[in-house]
């Protein structure tokens, strides 16, 4: 595996393999890697010649700047993991390499960007899609892998894609859980036991919901799930929508869309820390 920082370095090594007909896939990260990350570099690896991995804490995707300050951040663990792998380049750049100008780029493609995490986090899928944007133009993936976990950014992402032509062909890959059901996630090391200890709870109550449907509306599936979750003690649920999978617009019946998802967030202890996760009804 070959460590990159320099953005022409990369592009010199990817024009190689481009040259020689090497199908390329993309990894994108923040670093603080896990199971979740190792699963789709595994796809990549299975589906592509050559696999980078972009390790980069992207900061303009941060609204909230003590989030970003407490980021784990463990870039010796992550080259490992990435090496075991079997990744061919893991592209590590600076903020000052990817960003030597700020980024006025302006993203906007609601409802997906503008509902949930884009209402409650201003700015954040704006950062993701410059970012984005971005590593699709160093790297010119034929694929790139996402995590299901951030099932919205997905959804972002595709509008992006479709809207620039981009032709990245997105992978979405399905949410890697602890044995207790709990999301995977680069923020799960931000928890004590007892909040490592009531977690799971978000997602065993998201599935017994979906013994609910179709029989019950909409909306008694929802204040199930937000009720249940809230008599826990040190959980609360932010927001909790019933939606449009691909547009993410909600919905208040469940004919209304061909597919139809819950997605939450959960404040989890007393920092708090963020959870999200989502559930898919059809
Ligand atoms: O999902 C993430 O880790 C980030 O949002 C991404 C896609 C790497 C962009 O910074």
């Amino acid at each position: 595996m070959k460590t990159v920082k320099r953005i022409n370095e990369l592009q010199t090594l990817l024009g190689e393999f481009r040259a020689a007909g090497k199908t390329i896939g993309l990894v994108p990260t923040m670093g603080a890697l896990h199971e979740g990350h190792a699963s789709l570099v595994d796809r990549s690896v299975a589906e592509n010649d050559v696999t980078v991995v972009s390790i980069f804490l992207n900061p303009t995707q941060f609204n909230d700047k003590s989030d970003l300050e407490r980021y784990p951040r463990t870039l010796e663990a992550d080259c490992a993991l990435l090496e075991k792998h079997g990744t061919t380049i893991a592209f590590a750049p600076s903020v000052e390499e990817v960003y030597p100008e700020p980024d006025t780029r302006v993203f906007s493609y609601p409802p997906t960007d503008s509902v949930m995490e884009g209402a409650m986090r201003p700015g954040h899928f704006n950062g993701v899609c410059q970012i984005v944007s971005k590593l699709f133009a160093y790297v010119e993936p034929d694929n790139a892998y996402f995590g299901e976990k951030d099932y919205q950014q997905i959804a972002v992402i595709r509008r992006m894609v479709d809207d620039l032509g981009m032709g990245v062909n997105i992978v979405p890959c399905p949410v890697i859980r602890e044995e207790n059901g709990l999301a995977r996630s680069s923020r799960n090391t931000l928890l004590t036991k007892d909040e490592h200890d009531i977690a799971p709870n978000i997602y065993r109550i998201m599935k017994e919901s979906k013994e609910l449907y179709p029989a019950h509306p909409v909306d008694v599936v929802h204040d199930y799930v937000v009720e249940k979750i809230n008599a826990v003690d040190g959980l609360e649920v932010q927001y909790f929508s019933i939606v449009d999978g691909d547009t993410l617009a909600d919905v208040h019946s469940w004919d209304e869309a061909e597919s139809v998802v819950g997605c939450i967030t959960v404040y989890c202890g007393a920092t708090p820390i963020r959870l999200i996760d989502h559930i898919r009804y059809k």
